[in-house]
């Protein structure tokens, strides 16, 4: 069989790194949630328990990483990224809660425990879902853990709600939707899924270099790639998961894809294209970061994660 992994395992050493920076930015992000979300004991009381449901307990926190690592990388001081990550995940945990109601994937199984609609009624699960939304644009808005200037924070604020609407992830949805039953073509698919996931994980880097001094075009550009990139990527290896994974591991039920007739990379290409144009899609990623030297090699590690990740 053809060598799907050209890029060598980094060594022990570096993956231990690895693994503590991530725990470091997954703990934090646990801390900076709680902080923010209203508490259970506050009324409507059954709304808030549903978005803290949806939220907290489970979720790799990929994209809250994201904006830690780009914003690291780039020498914001950690505290200053806290309200960014937190409005990403927000949008994130909105959309899943969604993506999980009956009139779209209609799945019952998400984090390890039944969906938010499943404990809470569909009715309080959209609720819950535009709730989480509009807190994630009220904490970029008003959080004054963000230290940028006023225009930056407009900025923020333009590419988070861009990013979640009609030409962004909503946009991806409504194409994964009405592509059920249907084949479409590679240009097609890569385009659903550039929308649907990779739209946020691109906002989620962006929002990490927004949070700096202003970077140079060429930076930012590359940064821009390796997000596209990976978030295409981070798609392709869920659909990948959603048939080789377990459902133990993945928290969510494998098979749902093949059960609903979704168009993903294995039913185009089989299972051995997807992990080809995985592995396509990590190597642009990692070489979009070629030009950013040491301060990108935890960026380089996450992309390699997403590729490799079992859940
Ligand atoms: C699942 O995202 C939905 C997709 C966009 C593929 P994640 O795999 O990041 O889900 P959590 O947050 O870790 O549960
Ligand atoms: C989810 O894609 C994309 C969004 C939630 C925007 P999937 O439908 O493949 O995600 P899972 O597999 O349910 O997590
Ligand atoms: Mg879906
Ligand atoms: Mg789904
Ligand atoms: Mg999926």
């Amino acid at each position: 069989m053809e060598n799907l992994s050209p890029n060598p395992l980094p060594p022990k050493t570096d993956l231990d790194s690895f693994q503590a920076q991530l725990q470091r930015y997954q703990s934090r992000i646990e801390e900076a949630l709680l902080q923010r979300l209203p508490a259970a004991s506050q009324e409507p009381k059954i709304l808030h328990e549903a978005m803290r449901y949806g939220i907290l307990g489970g979720g790799k926190r990929i994209r809250a990483v994201l904006v830690y690592a780009t914003g690291e990388a780039l020498g914001v001081p950690i505290e200053q990224l806290d309200a960014q990550a937190c409005a990403v995940e927000f949008i994130h945990g909105y959309s899943l809660i969604h993506d999980d109601l009956p009139a779209m994937d209609n799945d019952e199984l998400r984090r390890g425990k039944a969906t938010c609609h499943i404990k809470f009624g569909e009715s309080l699960a959209l609720l819950a879902g535009d709730s989480l939304h509009s807190l994630a644009f009220e904490t970029l808005a008003q959080d004054p853990a963000i230290r940028v200037r006023p225009q930056r924070r407009m900025d923020m604020v333009a590419k988070l709600t861009h990013t979640a609407g009609s030409k962004g992830m909503a946009g991806g949805q409504a194409i994964d939707l009405a592509a059920v039953g249907k084949m479409l073509n590679l240009a097609q698919l890569k385009q659903m899924h550039s929308l649907k996931t990779g739209a946020l994980i691109q906002a989620a880097v962006a929002l990490g270099a927004l949070s700096a001094d202003p970077v140079e075009t060429s930076v930012a550009k590359d940064l821009d790639n390796y997000a596209h990139c990976i978030g295409l990527a981070f798609q392709i290896q869920d659909d990948i998961l959603d048939v080789e994974g377990d459902t133990h591991i993945l928290g969510k039920n494998s098979g749902s894809d093949v059960a609903q007739s979704k168009p993903t990379y294995p039913a185009l290409l089989g299972l051995e294209g997807a992990k080809r144009a995985a592995q396509e899609s990590l190597d642009s990623a990692l070489a979009s970061l070629e030009a950013l030297g040491d301060n990108a090699k935890f960026l380089r590690n996450i992309a390699n994660y997403v590729t490799q990740r079992s859940y």
